[in-house]
């Protein structure tokens, strides 16, 4: 699919009913013959939906909430992004076990020998008009690179819409992890239900992993995911994008972490024609932080 919008490279291909930048595509055989451990925890999304809030928390439900050595190492590092280009699934060959991994790839797309192993899974989605706002402004951020997006904020909504943007449709990547929700390895939580009460989200997410907490590690935990406390986390906010020159020095990963700034950025049409894709598509799904004011 040719879209002149995306950077220098501007081609985005189709798989499996999804549309992946090149980086994805090229790598396809290996990802899905990656050797997967039973205690692996995978946090897989669709970009921009918490996805970083949620590894900060699992991090840390992991090392017996250690803050400070969870801010001794880039959570890159830390958990690592599978798919990407680096650090990737080289490091985490040779990672120690238990090994945390990040993913933007939908469940269908995931290594095979996920359905034989059955690692823990936790997918976190978030309602698609501040998931496209945040999209965005996040490929704005970029010193231009072939990933970045070049095309303006109302071009990059329709082609959200149309599902022709990377990990595209939306809609199709969250589907297919509400429909295995009920499956024991799996859990789905929503970045709404996160700002609504982080507290639960912190203690189901540990009674998931078999890690529970007591109420001072879940105070802990959730003091340290904060937004301002992350925002601040040179460990957890990717300024190290800015430090190799490939993000923009004024600008901030962790950029509103609210529910609601679509009212502030998207046109009506778009905002009705994201809530006709929810209302077709995830009947039941409970996407929240979707209503106009
Ligand atoms: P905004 O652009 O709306 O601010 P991902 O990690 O999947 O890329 O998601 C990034 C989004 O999650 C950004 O949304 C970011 O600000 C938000 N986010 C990250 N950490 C957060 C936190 N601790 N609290 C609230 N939102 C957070």
């Amino acid at each position: 699919i040719k879209l002149r919008q995306y950077g220098r490279k501007p081609q985005l291909f189709r798989y499996r009913g999804y549309v992946f930048p090149d980086f994805v595509v090229n790598d396809i055989k290996n990802n899905l013959h990656f050797e997967v451990r039973e205690d692996d925890v995978w946090v897989v999304s669709f970009p921009k939906s918490g996805t970083t809030w949620l590894q900060e928390i699992v991090y840390l439900i992991n090392n017996g909430v250690d803050v400070e050595d969870a801010a001794q190492t880039n959570i890159e590092e830390r958990f690592p992004y599978f798919e990407w280009i680096v650090p990737g699934k080289q490091v985490l060959n040779k990672m120690e076990s238990p090994r945390l991994i990040k993913t933007h790839l939908p469940l269908s797309i995931l290594p095979n020998q996920m359905k034989s192993k059955k690692p823990k899974i936790i997918y976190i989605a978030r309602n698609p008009k501040d998931t496209v706002v945040s999209y965005y402004f996040f490929l704005t951020k970029f010193v231009i690179d072939d990933q970045s997006f070049v095309g303006s904020f109302d071009d990059y909504c329709k082609l959200f819409v149309e599902g022709l943007v990377h990990y595209g449709p939306w809609w199709k990547h969250v589907k297919e992890a509400w429909d295995r929700k009920d499956e024991d390895n799996i859990l789905v939580v929503f970045y709404e239900d996160l700002q609504e009460d982080v507290h639960r989200a912190v203690r189901d997410i540990a009674n998931f992993l078999n890690k529970p907490l007591t109420e001072s590690q879940v105070e802990a935990i959730a003091r340290h995911c904060s937004f301002d406390t992350m925002k601040n986390n040179k460990a957890a906010n990717y300024d190290w994008l800015k430090d190799v020159g490939m993000a923009k020095q004024e600008e901030s990963f962790l950029r509103k972490g609210q529910v609601g700034d679509w009212r502030n950025h998207l046109k009506p049409e778009i905002s009705d024609q994201l809530d006709e894709m929810v209302a077709s598509h995830l009947e039941g799904v409970p996407i929240r932080g979707m209503l106009t004011s």
